[in-house]
């Protein structure tokens, strides 16, 4: 499959500046900006067996499959089993490689559906952590008001961790449920550090306080070469505070551009925006102040739409199903190289018309944008890919 970050492809119809994509947002306090530090090299760091790495695992460090906090190049594998109602007895990742004793890795068994997830961005997931929750039931309320075929909804979901003791950005434990699904490519986890925490155990089968038991795996380990729980808290804290604390990569104004400008128009009048919502509102008690009480261009509404056959993948995660997809952040997208949560899509035209399906919610969007001229698609590939 095409890899996400290939330096030798050709960019495609984008316009590529040079700045970074993992640079902090600008004007921190010094005691943001060391966390910041310190949580760059947690997100770079490669784990090792005496840290608590395997049994099973599928890459060592986060920067792996997010190089540059951007998509790729690394991916997982997930599974759903060849008979609808059959269980998988070592859940739904394939973990190809072992360590700590283990022998055997978990592989998809013969006949399985397998769905492909390239890690997507990191960047500006910290603004997305901040939004309102009240903005995005207004924007799922909006489409069904609407009476369209666009009907975003959102992901309920339980929290599946013990209590991050660290209650800074949220309080949630177990027992909460009906939060808003906000991270992963079927929103399904509604914080950064219960991602971080999914993501230690998950990845590289590192538990931590918030994840304290070693995953299922068919050598039958429970327990690795580091006894007890791998990290400590703030192992998890520091990596979700780095996403936090990243700044929205850097765009080109579209008012400095004649093309750009009729491209964001275009975008709105076809409908891109009504999924791809340029700006959300966050919350005003953010603990970070450049992140509180801002209208964030994230150009997502994080609901979930049913994108049609053509996307699917199979699989169903909590109350999202196989056709559901999180309407994609497109913010930082200059920096991306393949696109849609497999990567399939190898230029922004293709991404855009792979959303035609003919059951899609976006499939009326699509069907107008492909009815624009030469031009006019030109101007709308081009702001897209300015972001
Ligand atoms: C083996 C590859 C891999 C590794 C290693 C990995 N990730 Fe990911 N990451 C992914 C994939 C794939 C997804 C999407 C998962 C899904 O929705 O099924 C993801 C999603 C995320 C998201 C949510 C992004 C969004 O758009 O919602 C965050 C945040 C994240 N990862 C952080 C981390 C951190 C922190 C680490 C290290 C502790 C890490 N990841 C390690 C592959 C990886
Ligand atoms: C019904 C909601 C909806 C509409 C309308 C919509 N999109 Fe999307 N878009 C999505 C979803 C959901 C995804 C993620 C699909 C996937 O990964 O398989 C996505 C993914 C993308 C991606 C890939 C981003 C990435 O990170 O890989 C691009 C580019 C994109 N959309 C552009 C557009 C443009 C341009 C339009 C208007 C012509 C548009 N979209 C209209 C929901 C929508």
């Amino acid at each position: 499959m095409a890899l996400a970050c290939d330096p030798t492809a050709a960019p495609g119809p984008m316009l590529v500046g040079p700045d970074p994509s993992d640079a902090p947002i600008a004007d921190l306090d010094d005691a943001w900006r060391e966390r910041f530090t310190a949580g760059d090299a947690a997100f770079e760091a490669n784990y090792r067996v005496a840290q608590g790495l395997g049994p099973v695992y599928i890459r060592t460090s986060c920067a792996s499959c997010h190089k540059d906090d951007a998509k790729g190049p690394g991916f997982v594998n997930k599974m759903a089993p060849a008979q609808p109602d059959a269980m998988l007895p070592w859940g739904d990742t394939v973990r190809p490689y072992t360590a700590a004793g283990a022998s055997t890795p978990i592989e998809p068994e013969q006949g399985a559906v397998v769905s492909t997830r390239v890690g997507p961005a990191v960047f500006a997931r910290g603004y997305l952590e901040a939004v309102q929750d009240a903005e995005i039931e207004r924007v799922a309320a909006e489409q069904a008001a609407a009476g369209g075929i666009i009907r975003g909804h959102i992901h309920r979901v339980a929290w599946r961790s013990q209590a991050n003791p660290d209650a800074r950005f949220h309080g949630y434990g177990p027992g909460d449920e009906g939060l808003i699904g906000r991270f992963g490519l079927k929103a399904s986890i509604p914080t950064l550090d219960e991602f971080s925490a999914a993501a230690l155990l998950g990845d590289m089968s590192i538990t931590s306080p918030l994840r304290p038991d070693e995953l299922p795996n068919p050598d039958g380990i429970t327990d690795d070469m580091r006894a007890g729980v791998d990290v400590e808290l703030d192992v998890v804290n520091l990596a979700a505070d780095y996403v936090r604390l990243l700044g929205l990569p850097a765009r080109i104004d579209p008012d400095s551009d004649e093309g750009l400008a009729h491209g964001q128009a275009l975008f709105d009048e076809v409908g891109c925006g009504d999924c791809h919502v340029p700006t959300l509102h966050t919350r005003p008690d953010w603990p970070i102040a450049a992140v509180a009480d801002i209208d964030a261009p994230i150009y997502t509404d994080l609901l979930l739409h049913d994108m049609g056959d053509a996307l699917a993948d199979g699989l169903q995660d909590g109350d999202a199903g196989p056709r559901d997809w999180r309407t994609a952040p497109l913010i930082g997208l200059r920096h991306l190289r393949s696109y849609l949560h497999d990567g399939r899509a190898a230029s922004l035209d293709e991404a855009v018309r792979a959303h035609g399906d003919p059951q899609s919610e976006a499939r009326e969007v699509t069907a107008a944008y492909e009815a624009l001229s030469d031009d006019e698609r030109e101007d709308l590939l081009a702001f897209v890919g300015s972001l």
